[in-house]
């Protein structure tokens, strides 16, 4: 009985909204048939979850093109009209793996707007955040089309998970030169077309940690050569540029954080090297505070694999590889028990090492990657620290909510 009264009453609600429709304001197409749609507006959003715009569905692309008409007007002070964004249909995903799409827009003064909005106001909604816009005109396919480029930048780069980039695929190689493109903007302040990305074909694997791009001027290369650079969990640590009359190559290397050195031989060449070190991010000690370990009294004559019963800790990360993990005892030795495994596989829970275990993390329970022995001789009372460490924090945090090692008696 109770249900069947839910049920007309939704019904109920529901003509009411539908017959409602006409009179809304909030129907945001009405009175935009007179608008003049110019270009569109290439607009990049960062995402917290990993589920990219491309594979939203239609309710969730729906709902997005009306937050971001929503948030353009609130935030920004456009008018309903200056970018067309009703629904699904008009929105354009640009490229997989990037959270890219294209609106249109009423014309170049429209993006301008949000661009000045962008560096005082956050554009952000259904947990995407907007990190560029760019202006692309009718008929463009480029947003770069209009850009000459004078010289070429060739990129050393040091990446995690062995990766090859004369051995990338098309598709990779189209991955790898979005998430460039983005971070020459985030990264070394520079704009999308200082380089030219416009797809995977724009770069050029010289070696399996090597590759040239084409760079707008000699000052676009000096400005990569100054930041860190970091994409495709890769870093960059090399950036030289060499003119098209290029006949010598001066390297130089330095070990400050960032140097650039200009060297002008007696020919017509000019090179720029600019090396900085590859830092990984210092060791959070995760001290006894946060260790639960019974044990107070010191076991004498302590041998790892008879008096531990497991290490375990509850650990959420998106990318296990990333990290290193280790267990220090009370009088310093060390056990290795996870560093780089995984690949690219989420964690979220309990995990635990233990003596009888055989397989490596993420097994569960898993084998120490070190020896159990090292931690042999150890003393058992006092401090127990559990070092981790995250190859690429900032992309994938981590959460390390409880480390617990049990030993067991003598
Ligand atoms: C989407 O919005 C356009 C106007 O921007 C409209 O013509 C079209 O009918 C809408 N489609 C759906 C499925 O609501
Ligand atoms: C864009 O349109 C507005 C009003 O329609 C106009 O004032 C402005 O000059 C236009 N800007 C460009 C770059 O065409």
């Amino acid at each position: 009985m109770a249900q069947t009264f839910r049920a007309l009453t939704a019904l109920v609600v529901a003509v009411v909204a539908l017959v409602s429709v006409p009179v809304s304001a909030t129907t945001i197409t009405t009175g935009c048939e007179s608008t003049q749609y110019d270009g569109s507006a290439q607009l990049t959003f960062r995402c917290i979850r990993s589920k990219k715009i491309a594979e939203y569905e239609d309710w969730r692309l729906n709902k997005f093109a009306r937050k971001l008409n929503e948030q353009l007007t609130a935030s920004c002070g456009l008018s309903q009209c200056d970018v067309r964004s009703t629904n699904a249909s008009d929105i354009e995903v640009v490229a997989d793996g990037t959270n890219a799409v294209r609106v249109a827009v009423h014309n170049a003064s429209t993006v301008e707007a949000i661009e000045t909005c962008m560096s005082t106001t956050k554009v952000r909604f259904m947990q995407c955040n907007l990190k560029l816009v760019n202006y692309v005109a009718e008929g463009n396919t480029d947003v770069c089309q209009d850009t000459t480029y004078s010289t070429s930048a060739v990129l050393t780069t040091k990446c995690l998970r062995n990766q090859k980039l004369d051995e990338f695929t098309d598709a990779q190689l189209d991955k790898f030169a979005s998430q460039l493109r983005d971070a020459i903007q985030e990264d070394c302040g520079l704009d999308t077309c200082d380089l030219s990305l416009k797809d995977g074909s724009s770069v050029t694997p010289l070696a399996p940690n090597k590759f040239s791009v084409a760079a707008k001027d000699a000052t676009v290369v000096a400005a990569l050569g100054a930041c860190k650079l970091r994409f495709h969990r890769c870093k960059v640590n090399g950036v030289e540029t060499t003119t098209t009359t290029t006949t010598t190559t001066t390297t130089t290397t330095t070990t400050a954080t960032t140097t650039t050195t200009t060297t002008t031989t007696t020919t017509t060449t000019t090179t720029t090297t600019t090396t900085s070190p590859c830092t990984t991010l210092p060791a959070v000690v995760v001290e006894s505070a946060d260790l639960c370990h019974e044990e107070t009294v010191d076991i004498p004559n302590f041998v790892a694999t008879s008096h531990i019963q497991s290490i375990c800790i509850d650990l959420k990360h998106t990318f296990i590889s990333d990290i290193d993990l280790y267990l220090r005892c009370p009088s310093g030795q060390k056990l290795e028990l996870a560093t780089d495994l995984g690949g690219s596989a989420d964690v979220d829970g309990q995990h635990c090492w233990t003596p009888s275990a055989t397989s490596l993390f993420p097994a569960n329970p898993a084998k120490p990657e070190g020896d159990w022995s090292a931690l042999d001789g150890c003393t058992t009372s006092g401090t127990w620290v559990f070092e981790y460490a995250d190859d690429f924090a900032p992309e994938d945090d981590a959460t390390i909510r409880a480390v617990d090692v049990t030993l067991l008696n003598p």
